[in-house]
C-alpha cells in the first residue's frame, strides 16, 4: 500500500495506561515503520455527544451534524483517513459507549438516500472513498469467543459506512498481559506479532492470519487463569476492606 493515513481512536478511560493501550501501542508502532502517517485520539480527552436521530446531517446540512463540539476538526480528519483503528475494550460484549457514540457520528458520511449494494439496502456515502477499518480490543475473560459479538458489529459497522473490514487484533485475558510484562514473563511474541500485523496492514494491504492468531493465543490455561482471577480479586476485596475499616 502507497502512503496512508490511518486514524486511531483509544475509548478505554483508562487511556495510556489501559489494557487496550498494551495492544495498540506496538500496532501503531509497526504501522509506521512501515511508512503510515498516524493520529491518536482518546475519546476520554473528547467532547462528542451523543447523536439526537434528527439526520438533519442528511437531508438540511449535508455531512454537517447539528453538535457544535470535537466532531467538528475529527470527522474531516476521518473523512481522510484510509485506515480507521477502533480501539475499545470489551465492555457488556461490545465497544465502549463513547466509542459506540463515535461510531454514530460518523452517519454524516452517509446521504438519506436507500439503494442496494450486495443485495442489502444502504445509503450511499456522499464522497465515495477506499477506507479499511480495523477493530483493536481486549476484555478481561479467557476465551477469544468473548470478542465474537464485537466483531460482528465491527463488520457490520465496516458495510454501512462502505469500508472493507480489515482484521481484528483482539487480546483475551488482557490484564493478564499486562501483569505478565511487568513481571518480566515471557510474552514478547504477542507484542511482536501485534507490531507485525501493523506493518503488514501498511505493507500489504491485509493482516497474515497466522499473526493474528497468535497475538491471542492462551497465556496460561483457563484453569490457571480462574485460579489467580480469583485469588487476586480476593487480594483486592480484602484490602478494600482493611482500608475502609481503618478510615
Ligand atoms: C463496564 C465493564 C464491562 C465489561 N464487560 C466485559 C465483558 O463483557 N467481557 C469481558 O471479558 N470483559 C469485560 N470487561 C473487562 C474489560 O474488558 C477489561 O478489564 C479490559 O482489560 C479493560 O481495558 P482497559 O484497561 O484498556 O480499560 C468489562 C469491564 C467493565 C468496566
Amino acid at each position: 500500500m502507497s502512503k496512508c493515513y490511518a486514524t486511531n481512536y483509544n475509548s478505554s478511560p483508562h487511556k495510556g495506561n489501559g489494557n487496550t493501550a498494551v495492544i495498540l501501542d506496538p500496532f501503531l508502532q509497526g504501522m509506521k515503520e512501515a511508512g503510515a502517517d498516524i493520529s491518536l485520539h482518546y475519546t476520554d480527552d473528547l467532547i462528542i455527544s451523543a447523536c439526537r436521530g434528527d439526520l438533519r446531517c442528511m437531508t438540511h446540512t449535508p455531512g454537517t451534524c447539528i453538535h457544535d463540539d470535537d466532531m467538528r476538526w475529527l470527522f474531516p480528519k476521518m473523512e481522510d483517513a484510509d485506515i480507521w483503528v477502533l480501539a475499545s475494550p470489551l465492555y457488556c460484549d461490545g465497544v465502549t459507549g463513547p466509542m459506540k457514540t463515535l461510531m454514530d457520528r460518523m452517519v454524516p458520511l452517509l446521504q438519506l438516500f436507500v439503494e442496494l449494494r450486495e443485495d442489502r439496502c444502504r445509503h450511499p456515502l456522499w464522497t465515495p472513498k477506499e477506507r479499511m477499518i480495523v477493530l483493536v480490543s481486549n476484555c478481561g475473560f479467557w476465551e477469544n469467543e468473548s470478542f465474537d459479538p464485537v466483531i460482528a458489529q465491527t463488520k457490520a459497522f465496516a458495510k454501512n459506512v462502505h469500508a472493507e473490514y480489515a482484521g481484528s487484533i483482539i487480546r483475551p485475558h488482557g490484564p493478564t498481559l499486562k501483569a505478565m510484562i511487568q513481571k518480566g514473563l515471557p510474552v514478547q511474541d504477542v507484542l511482536d506479532s501485534i507490531r507485525d500485523a501493523g506493518f503488514q496492514l501498511i505493507d500489504k494491504g491485509y493482516m497474515d492470519e497466522c499473526t493474528l492468531n497468535a497475538i491471542s493465543r492462551p497465556l496460561k490455561t483457563r484453569d490457571a487463569f480462574l485460579k489467580d482471577a480469583n485469588e487476586i480479586i480476593q487480594n483486592i476485596i480484602d484490602h478494600a476492606m482493611i482500608h475502609s475499616e481503618s478510615l
